[in-house]
This record gives C-alpha cells, structure tokens and sequence, in this order.
C-alpha cells in the first residue's frame, strides 16, 4: 500500500483504487430477509442491487490495513430495511466504521445471543470488537455509504449469520425504523 491523504467523503475515498468491487443484488440475499413472501414477489419482478462494496484488502505481512466502502441503496423487502448480509470476524480482528452519507443502522450480536443498535450518520464511528457480528442497514431514503478498516488476514464467517440470522430485525414502521426481535433467530 502507497500513502494517501484525502477528503473522508464518499466522493474522495472512491477515487481510490479498489481491489475487488463487490454487487449484491437481491439474488444473492436468498434466506437473509424475513419476509420470504416478499422476498419471492420482489425477486420476481426485479433482481435489484441491494449493496455495493468496494475494498482495498491488505494482503501483505501483519502490518497493513485493508479497507472498503460499503453503498447501500434505500429501500425494503416486504417491510424490512435493505442491509448487508452480516458476518463475524472468525479470527482475531477488531474493526472501525465511520459514515460518510445517508442514515444508517449497525446491527451487532454475541455468538451467546447478546444484541446490540448503533445509529450511523455522517461523522460518527462505530468500534466493532472481534466477537460481535455485524451487519448494516439503511434506515434512510437516500444511499447510505460507510467506510470500514479492520487489520490484515481477518477470516469473515458468514455461514453463522447465513443460518441464524441477527436477533434483531430492522423494521419500516409508521415514522420510520422500529426494531423488532427476530422470530426465526437461534444464538449460535
Ligand atoms: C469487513 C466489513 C465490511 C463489510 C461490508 C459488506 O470486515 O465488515 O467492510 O464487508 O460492509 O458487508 P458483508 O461483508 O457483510 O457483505
Ligand atoms: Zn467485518
């Protein structure tokens, strides 16, 4: 990795070149969403994009750093918001999200079940310690867009989360998001 200084804005981070360029659309997220119904309705119609992930991954000895963008689109799946899939960090490795745009939500849980909401806005930042699993959620109407940094050579597990889901589900209610428990949830 060369040095670099820029603006910590979306439109400044993005000229970096990135190593892999990540779209998950909505075919991709079979099983994620709870409303399945709703699932199958909208895959029918559209295979939409649901997140865009663009990441520099530091793939040299233990001293680097990798990063990435991530770009939610605004939007639901039956009533739940549009999110990532979510993973655990199975090896050492704590990790640090600052947002940049939109308005979001970060999921975190135990394996033991033990859950927990942060708001994301632009300027605030988020420390996820190794041990919670995280997912993000786009609570807004426009994109949401974060960075994340987390250390070399980290293992991300998102076979628990693809199996039990996150405790909590992040839910469209009359004026605006309300969090519900997840009926379809087993800790890990
Ligand atoms: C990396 C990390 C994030 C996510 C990205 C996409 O450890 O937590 O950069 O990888 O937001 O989400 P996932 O990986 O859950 O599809
Ligand atoms: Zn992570």
């Amino acid at each position: 990795m060369l040095p670099f200084g820029l603006p910590l804005t979306a439109e400044g981070l993005l000229q970096l070149p990135a190593t892999k360029t990540i779209r998950r659309h909505l075919s991709d997220m079979r099983g994620y969403y709870a409303d399945a119904d709703a699932y199958a309705a909208r895959l029918a119609a559209e295979d939409s994009l649901i997140y865009t992930f663009w990441e520099t991954e530091y793939t040299g000895d233990t001293r680097g750093l990798s990063f990435g963008i991530t770009e939610i689109v605004p939007g639901t799946v039956g009533r739940e918001f549009h999110m990532t899939k979510g993973h655990f960090h199975a090896s050492d490795g704590d990790e640090i999200y600052l947002t940049l745009k939109g308005r979001g939500k970060l999921l975190l849980q135990t394996r033991q079940g033990e859950a927990r909401t942060y708001d994301m806005t632009p300027g605030g930042i988020c420390y996820i310690p190794t041990g919670w699993g995280h997912r993000t959620v786009n609570v807004g109407a426009e994109p949401f867009i974060f960075v994340s940094i987390w250390p070399p050579h980290i293992v991300h597990d998102y076979e628990s989360v693809q199996k039990y889901g996150f405790p909590q589900l992040m839910l469209q209610g009359d004026s605006g998001p309300v969090e519900a428990p997840n009926p379809r949830y087993q800790a890990g």
